[in-house]
């Protein structure tokens, strides 16, 4: 699966996104190292602290089935605004810690540039993460 193939499906994930209160909606889709491909999609809450991004409900799905041993090769994310419009995205935070508790130095994150994708790696994404 090459990285069109990898956009494609976080495009696909991302229709499912369950997101009333921001209508933004978000797509994940990654590899594994296994091979295996899994996606999602953000989830809101009426208590707005609550939602999950898309790449940790993809994430969580990967773990639940692989196990804890699950690492990632390549991570897609897309998105779409409330006019059906992809804007410049790149994953949150949070998303950046959990993406790094599964990530080798060969992991790669593609997301919506201001000129069109980019491609980093974890540590760009996150210089100095916290670790034990
Ligand atoms: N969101 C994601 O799914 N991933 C990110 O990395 C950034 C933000 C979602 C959360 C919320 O449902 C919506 O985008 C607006 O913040």
């Amino acid at each position: 699966m090459d990285k069109a193939d990898l956009k494609a499906e976080a495009d696909k994930a991302l229709e499912k996104a369950y997101s009333p209160y921001s209508n933004f909606k978000v797509g994940a889709a990654i590899l594994t190292e296994s091979g295996n491909l899994y996606t999602g999609c953000n989830v809101e809450n009426v208590s707005y602290g609550l939602t999950i991004c898309a790449e940790r409900t993809a994430i969580t799905q990967a773990v639940a089935k692989e196990g804890p041993g699950m690492k990632l090769r390549e991570v897609f994310v897309a998105n779409r605004n409330e006019n059906g419009v992809s804007i410049p995205c790149s994953p949150c935070g949070a998303c950046r810690q959990f993406i790094a508790e599964f990530a080798t130095q060969e992991t790669r994150v593609h997301y919506a540039g201001k000129s069109g994708d980019v491609t980093k790696s974890v540590s760009d994404l996150l210089p100095d993460g916290f670790t034990f």
